[in-house]
């Protein structure tokens, strides 16, 4: 019987022995996919068994040592589980082809890669999505890079990344949805559902990876993979809800992060892999680790390769991202009593469970469909959901005297090294994104606002002129390209041009790669060379728009001071140009809030509105001495959570409960009435907060427990409702028991985290 005989057998067995899992109900699902793997697993030798841990990359998108070699060779011998790293239906289908003809029993590989705010249609970054407070947008979001990505051959995705983060030093801030816990498992959810739809087999859902469990976004002093160490109760309560959300919408894999917790690395990490995720929260599918970071441990301090391996895997890991370890260890592990045969069966049926899920023993070229690519990747309709994607995600940090929207019509001088810059639109973690096709923002005015609009441009200065850092940024490809002319030519040659215009677009900040993996900044305002540039341009006299492109939270207290209009456009992906100019000329009014605080200076970092109170808090007016605060600057941030303005003003009024008791089991309503005061349709994003008072241990001065959105026409007022029962006001106690505690509440409800109206409650 010659292979493709064979592998068609195999198939027929495969077709035979499944059935999905939403036709037949869970049970039953189960039970035949259970049977189905063991029998696969009977003929499996212990080599193949561990085979299937293997997780490997041919190169490409790589963050850290390539350590697979021969990689077709190891397909062959059953030495590989899955590959990442490679797309494209022909490419994809090749490596497959190796698995299902030529290995022994015709296993399939699963295929994944970082499509993590769109696979080649690029939305905005993470935290750009996260500032619309759109869960339903996101969800959307996540669906096109999940039809995208199965047109290119995928079926697995490194996404979401749902590390809480607090320290904007951190570049890989960018990457999730802020400092929050409770918008921070909104989104998870929301695009968890969006990736993996209702069933895993179909040809345009993938399996998501929730990553980096657990705590990575709380590295000491914001440095990439720098330690963690934290209570019980604030893990508890304030960094792992977004993972566990995850988990409850049926996540079917979660990567493991680089830092330690307690002192052991994540990825060997018993309490976190066994006792919290798979105990704790029931969670039945797949671990897998982050690049190398089985082996790393030994840089841990944890033993050689063998060592650290038997230990990741006792933890309860299931496969190795790139080390190896697995491969060449665990089978010497076995034969020294170091790991049992019960461990790496368990973390093979794993493997092969996803696999199952995905379709892939049914037909494991599921996803490769050449015609599919043709009509989906970047097609007219994703194109158009990026536009109003990233339109959304946008925040209007200042907007004094009006200044925007702008008119169309008049001179515009627009400045700033990434006015027209296709390379740095897509922002971080951008892999198969093409900056080729992302629309500048030079572009996207032309295209809005028409002929009558005059456009002078000049670059002004560079991203940056620190050689140190342009090396650094510029690893993978010139992000910051340094110009022939000095920085002085550039400056005098920008303020030429801004005189010559009725309003100025300086459009300035980050690199795509100064904020992403191993991008940490210890300095998050503007480069000087930027700032000189905007210092000069607002001398001019001339009204100046900062339009910020960054991938954190940045400090732009000068900014703030001088710059009469702010808008913060993140990297906004593949149509940010065509996205910024519809905000710029009001064809869509701003309604994103940031969902990361903006700190005065880095001195104040980390720096969250959901902090617990001192014994000596401090409160404007107060003598500071002896009070908890700084002698050079304020304790309030510059930008506080949930901050964003709009064309339009909205005022908040009425607040009420319907009741001032919650009786446990029941319910309470508090509303309060929006009015949009301004002259422009407008839509608000409705913030509702709580704070326990008295609490058996300390418990912060605000929390968001609900928010929504509502879209008024100018002098229209809404009545927004906000329904709280006791599950909501729940947390973990130091006995890390999930409870509420009878008492006194505060509600608030307001525009951002800092500006609300508040009314009293007690928790009978
Ligand atoms: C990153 C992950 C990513 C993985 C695979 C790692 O360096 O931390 O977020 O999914 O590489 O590319």
């Amino acid at each position: 019987m010659n292979d493709i005989m064979r592998s068609l057998q195999s198939f027929a067995i495969g077709i035979l022995l499944i059935c999905s899992f939403t036709v037949e109900g869970q049970s039953s699902g189960q039970t035949k996919m259970d049977n189905f793997i063991s029998a696969l697993m009977k003929k499996m030798t212990l080599d193949e068994k561990i085979g299937q841990l293997n997780l490997v990359t041919p190169g490409g998108a790589v963050t850290g040592a390539v350590v697979s070699e021969d990689v077709d060779t190891k397909i062959r011998n059953g030495q590989v589980g899955g590959l990442f790293g490679i797309t494209g239906p022909d490419k994809i289908r090749r490596a497959q082809e190796i698995a299902v003809k030529n290995s022994r029993l015709h296993i399939p590989l699963i295929f994944g890669l970082d499509v993590i705010h769109g696979h080649r249609t690029i939305f905005p970054i993470p935290l750009g999505l996260s500032a619309s407070w759109d869960t339903s947008l996101i969800k959307r979001s996540a669906r096109i890079a999940a039809n995208e990505a199965t047109a290119d051959g995928l079926n697995w995705v490194y996404s979401p990344m749902v590390d809480i983060a607090r320290d904007p030093r951190w570049g890989r801030i960018a990457e999730g949805s802020g400092e929050d816990p409770f918008l921070g498992s909104q989104i998870a959810k929301a695009m968890v559902e969006g990736y993996q739809g209702d069933d895993l087999s179909k040809d345009s859902t993938v399996m998501a990876c929730v990553k980096h469990y657990a705590l990575y976004g709380a590295a000491e002093a914001g440095r990439d993979y720098n330690t963690v160490d934290m209570s019980k109760v604030r893990m508890y309560n304030e960094y792992l809800p977004p993972y566990k959300a995850a988990v409850d919408a049926g996540v079917g894999s979660v990567m493991t992060s680089f830092n330690t917790v307690d002192g052991i690395p994540a990825s060997a990490n018993r309490f976190l892999l066994t006792d919290v995720l798979r105990k704790q929260w029931g969670f039945r599918g797949l671990i897998v680790s982050d690049y190398t970071s089985i082996s790393e441990m030994i840089n841990h301090g944890f033993g050689d390769l063998q060592a650290v391996s038997a230990k990741s895997l006792n933890a309860g890991m299931d496969m190795d991202m790139v080390s190896e370890g697995f491969l060449s260890t665990l089978k010497k592990s076995l034969q020294e009593g170091k790991v049992s045969l019960q461990k790496i069966e368990d973390a093979c049926r794993k493997v092969l469970e996803a696999k199952y899920k995905l379709g892939l023993f049914d037909d494991p070229y599921r996803y490769c469909n050449d015609e599919k690519a043709k009509s989906e990747l970047m097609s007219d309709s994703n194109l158009q959901a990026a536009r109003e994607i990233a339109e959304r995600s946008f925040v209007l940090l200042k907007n004094e005297n009006k200044i925007l929207p702008l008119k169309k019509s008049g001179t515009i001088a627009l400045i700033g090294p990434l006015a027209d810059n296709k390379r740095n639109m897509l922002g971080t973690w951008s892999v198969s994104g093409d900056p080729e096709k992302s629309v500048t923002i030079m572009q996207g005015i032309k295209n809005v606002a028409g002929n009558e609009v005059k456009i002078l441009y000049a670059k002004g200065a560079n991203i940056s002129d620190d050689t140190m850092l342009i090396e650094r940024v510029n690893v993978f490809g010139t992000e910051i390209d340094v110009d022939s002319k000095s920085p002085d030519e550039m400056l005098n040659e920008a303020v030429e041009t801004a005189n010559k215009a009725d309003v100025v677009v300086a459009v300035l900040g980050e690199a795509a790669d100064m904020t992403g993996e191993s991008s940490s900044m210890s300095h998050i305002g503007l480069q000087p060379d930027q700032q000189n540039l905007l210092k000069a341009l607002v001398k001019t006299g001339k009204p100046v728009v900062l339009v910020l492109m960054n991938g954190r939270p940045m400090t732009l207290t000068w900014e703030d001071e001088h710059v009469p209009a702010i808008l913060d456009t993140w990297f906004g992906g593949t149509e940010a140009g065509n996205a910024v100019a519809d905000v710029l000329f009001g064809e869509y009014n701003p309604s994103g809030k940031i969902t990361a605080t903006f700190p005065r200076n880095v001195g104040q970092i980390p720096i969250y509105y959901n902090h617990l109170n001192t014994g000596r808090p401090y409160h404007p007016g107060d003598s500071p001495k002896f009070k908890s605060d700084y002698l050079d600057v304020l304790n309030s941030p510059l930008y506080p959570f949930g901050f964003g303005l709009s064309y339009t003003t909205f005022s908040y009024s009425n607040i009420s409960l319907d009741n001032s008791i919650l009786q446990s089991g029941g319910k309470i309503t508090a509303s309060v009435n929006v009015t949009n005061t301004g002259t422009r349709k407008g839509k608000e994003t409705v913030q509702m907060y709580t704070r326990q008072m008295v609490g058996s241990i300390a418990r912060p001065v605000k929390e968001l427990k609900g928010f929504k959105q509502i879209t008024l026409e100018p002098g229209e007022t809404q009545k927004v409702s906000f329904t709280l029962s006791v599950n909501d006001l729940k947390f973990y106690n130091s006995d890390l028991k999930y409870v509420a505690e009878p008492g006194d509440f505060t509600l608030f409800i307001g525009t951002n985290s800092a500006d609300v109206k508040e009314a009293d409650f007690k928790l009978k």
